[in-house]
């Protein structure tokens, strides 16, 4: 295990630029599949679920070249319709292969996708979809046979705006007879943006005011380029760590727009952020916060462990209602061995400021929980060593290297330790 050693040394300083989305490089990365020909995908992260998606990718038989952020997919020639393997299983969005190999090579094997234990995850709503769709679906032990010799448009209703269920839907849709229009399907940046990059391939796909999308199939597809947009959850960590540790600073590309509401929050706390990426925090800052988060544009559950950290030091009492996860309020534990005042009922937790909170040896439990304690770490006193940074270079190119640009004291050292 790795583990990082981060020691508070007060206000941040300084300028940094934030990588491209990892929740829209995944979904893109499995639409090159839906149509042949060669697609170049700039500022693409380079970050551990997209190298897994890119060996997944190869196993496929789908060519793929690195070259700085930008990664080119070659898909003219699939020769494998199974993404079983230690890679599929530990991420996510393996998942969203169901609806591109369902949609061009007509079958496909996918395991029981993986990702943070944050919640129970089922993929009911993926499935239903693709039955939808006129596919049909074997749940076997551990993984899902698909398949559909001729995908039908169809009208289907989300139960909830899933994210993954979305974008599945959306690719299979392309590949489909006919129109298909999904409601109450989700209004996330990171979906928009894999209907851009479908749309500039040649697909046709629109969504009306009330957030339903209509997709005209079998569209003829297209090499194309395409850059992705700046990673909002990554913004929106950096913007928690200036909340936990203060001083001033500049993310060069802030996504600005898709962060509306989680920037307004921060300013209800106190936090200076204008559109240009300069931020400025001066503790302590207020709490008495009531939150609730939910699908876009709400606050987004993967900014709830970010924007618990912060409310550790904050003044006054506040509370945050988890209402999209069943599950993620894991970081709060770790939290209160560095010193938090946080009580946890159910999907509701209950946050007390205190003055500091102090250095400890914490584990990460997943991914945004991970740079949660990253950012609690940088403004508590004295050393904290926290295990587990693999969940947290799932998501981020380089946390050390970000936070160390901004003046932190934060190393990354090999091996193990007994946390
Ligand atoms: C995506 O996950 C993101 N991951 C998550 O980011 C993000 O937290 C989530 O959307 C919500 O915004 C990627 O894009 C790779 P959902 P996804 O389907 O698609 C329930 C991160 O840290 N549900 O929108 O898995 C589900 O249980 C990750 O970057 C069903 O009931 O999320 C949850 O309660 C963490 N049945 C709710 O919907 C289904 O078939 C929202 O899940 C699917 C989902």
């Amino acid at each position: 295990m790795n583990y990082l050693r981060i020691v508070g040394k007060g206000p941040l300083a300084g300028e940094i630029t934030v990588q491209g989305s990892k929740n829209a490089a995944l979904p893109i990365l499995a639409g090159c599949l839906v149509g042949e020909g060669t697609c170049l995908i700039e500022n693409c992260p380079r970050i551990r679920d997209v190298e897994d998606t890119l060996f997944i990718l190869n196993r496929l038989g789908v060519r793929t070249k690195r070259s700085g952020t930008a990664v080119s997919v070659d898909a003219s020639g699939i020769e494998n319709i199974s993404v079983c393997g230690p890679q599929a299983e530990r991420i996510r969005s393996s998942v969203l292969f169901l609806g591109a190999l369902l949609g061009r090579m007509g079958e496909v094997l996918i395991p029981l996708p993986g990702g943070c234990a944050i919640g129970s995850r089922p993929i009911d709503l993926h499935l239903e979809v693709m039955e939808a769709l006129g596919a049909r679906v074997f749940v076997e032990k551990e993984r899902i046979h698909a398949c559909a010799s001729n995908l039908r448009g169809c009208r289907v209703r989300l139960r909830v705006p899933s994210v993954g269920a979305t974008e599945n839907g959306i690719l299979a849709a392309v590949c489909a007879d006919g129109e298909t229009v999904i409601e109450n399907a989700a209004r996330e940046p990171e979906v928009e943006e894999l209907c851009r990059f479908l749309v500039l391939r040649g697909a046709k796909i629109l969504r009306t005011p009330d957030g339903t999308l209509h997709i005209w199939g079998k569209q003829p597809l297209s090499s194309t380029c395409f850059s992705l947009q700046p990673d909002r959850i990554v913004a929106g960590t950096y913007l928690c760590a200036a909340a936990c540790c203060g001083g001033q600073i500049r993310i060069r590309n802030l996504p600005f727009r898709e962060m509306e509401v989680p920037i307004e929050i921060l300013r209800t706390m106190g936090l200076g952020v204008d559109f240009d990426g300069n931020i400025r925090a001066e503790l302590p800052l207020k709490g008495m916060l009531q939150l609730t988060t939910g699908p876009y544009p709400g606050f987004p559950t993967d900014l709830q462990p970010l924007l618990l950290a912060a409310l550790c030091t904050a003044r006054g009492q506040s509370e945050i209602h988890e209402t999209v996860f069943d599950n993620r309020f894991m970081t709060a534990r770790q939290l209160r061995r560095m010193g938090a005042h946080i009580e946890v009922r159910g999907n509701r937790a209950a946050i007390t400021g205190v003055a500091f909170l102090h250095g400890e040896t914490v584990f990460a439990p997943d991914l945004r929980g991970g740079a949660a304690l990253v950012c609690a770490a940088l403004g508590a006193k004295g050393e904290t060593v926290l295990g587990g940074y693999e969940y947290i270079a799932r998501g981020y190119e380089n946390i050390c290297r970000d936070l160390k640009s901004l003046g932190a004291d934060i190393n990354l050292t090999e091996g193990v330790t007994d946390i």
